[in-house]
C-alpha cells in the first residue's frame, strides 16, 4: 500500500528503543528518512540506525535531552545541516518518577512535566522554522494515564493530560501555518520503561484481563496509528488523541 510517504524526512524523540523505536521502523518501512535521538543507550540508537537504513533511506543518531533547549536546538541544526528540512516530528521520549502521590516530591513533578509537556514548546518551535517539503505533521504519545487514575502515576498522568491539551493548543495555533498536530495515547505496553512501576506484573495482569480486544498492545500498534496520523488520508484530523488500547478504556 502506498501512504505516499516516500522521501519524507522524520524526527522521532526517544527511538533507540520501545513504542519510539517501532515508529521509526515502520516510518523506514514507507520510505522515510528517520533521525534517531536517544539520552543514554547509543549502541541501541545505533542498532536502531542501522535497521533503518537496512530499509533503503537515511538515518542520524543524534544524542539529546529533550528536557533541554540547547540540546533541542543542536538537534534541530544537525537535521538541518545533513538533510536541510523536516516533514514529520514525533515526540516520543517521555520520563517520570512513579511514586504513590504522598512520596512524591515538587521535584519529581516538575521533571515529569517539564520532559513530557514542557519539552514539546521548544520541540515544535524549532519544527516550526525548518523547511519541508510540503505539509509537516507532529505526533505526540501519550498515555492513558491522562484521563485515568493508575496507580503511582500522578506526576506523569498529570503530564500526559498536559500533552494533550497543548496538543490542542499548538493544533489550533499551527494549523494555518502548514503543521497538522495530533497525540496517540497507548494503553500498557510491556516495553523497559514498565520496569519502573513497582507494581509491573499487577499492571500487566489486569490490563491483559480486562483488554477487550483480548491481548496487550504492542508498540507495533501504536506505530501503525502514529503513521497513519503522518499520512495526507488524515489530513482533516487536527488536535486530536487517538485511543490505542485495545477497548481497555471503554469499560466502566
Ligand atoms: N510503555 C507503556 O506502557 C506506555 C503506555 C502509554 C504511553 N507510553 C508512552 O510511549 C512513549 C515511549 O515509551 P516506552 O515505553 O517506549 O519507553 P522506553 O522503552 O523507556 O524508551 C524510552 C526512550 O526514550 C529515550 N529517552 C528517555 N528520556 C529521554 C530524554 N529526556 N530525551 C531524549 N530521549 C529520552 C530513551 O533513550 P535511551 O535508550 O538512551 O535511554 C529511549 O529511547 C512515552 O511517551 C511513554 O509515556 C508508554
Amino acid at each position: 500500500m502506498d501512504l505516499k510517504l516516500r522521501n519524507k524526512r522524520a524526527l522521532v524523540t526517544g527511538s533507540s528503543r520501545g513504542i519510539g523505536r517501532a515508529i521509526a521502523l515502520s516510518l523506514a518501512d514507507f520510505q522515510v528518512d528517520v533521525a534517531i535521538n536517544y539520552l543514554r543507550n547509543r549502541q541501541k540508537a545505533e542498532e536502531t540506525a542501522q535497521e533503518i537504513e537496512s530499509r533503503g533511506v537515511r538515518s542520524l543518531v543524534v544524542k539529546g535531552n529533550v528536557a533541554r533547549p540547547d540540546h533541542v536546538e543542536r538537534l534541530f541544526q544537525t537535521i538541518d545541516d545533513a538533510w536541510g528540512g523536516l516533514e514529520i516530528m514525533v515526540s516520543n521520549a517521555a520520563s517520570g518518577v512513579l511514586k504513590p502521590a504522598r512520596e512524591l516530591t515538587l521535584h519529581h513533578f516538575d521533571w515529569a512535566m517539564h520532559i513530557n509537556a514542557a519539552a514539546l514548546l521548544p520541540l515544535i518551535q524549532h519544527f516550526s522554522r525548518l523547511p519541508s517539503q510540503g505539509e509537516k505533521t507532529l505526533v505526540a504519545v501519550s498515555s492513558l494515564g491522562a484521563t485515568r487514575a493508575i496507580p503511582n502515576y500522578t506526576a506523569v498522568g498529570a503530564s500526559k493530560a498536559a500533552l494533550e491539551s497543548m496538543v490542542r493548543h499548538l493544533s489550533a495555533e499551527y494549523a494555518p501555518e502548514g503543521i497538522r498536530i495530533n497525540a496517540v495515547s497507548a494503553g500498557t505496553v510491556d516495553t523497559d520503561a514498565l520496569k519502573h512501576f513497582p507494581n509491573r506484573e499487577e499492571l500487566l495482569e489486569e490490563s491483559r484481563r480486562r483488554t477487550p480486544a483480548g491481548r496487550l498492545v504492542e508498540p507495533q500498534d501504536v506505530a501503525n496509528t502514529v503513521v497513519y496520523l503522518c499520512t495526507q488520508y488524515a489530513s482533516m484530523i487536527h488536535g486530536q488523541t487517538i485511543i490505542v488500547d485495545g477497548g481497555y478504556s471503554i469499560l466502566a
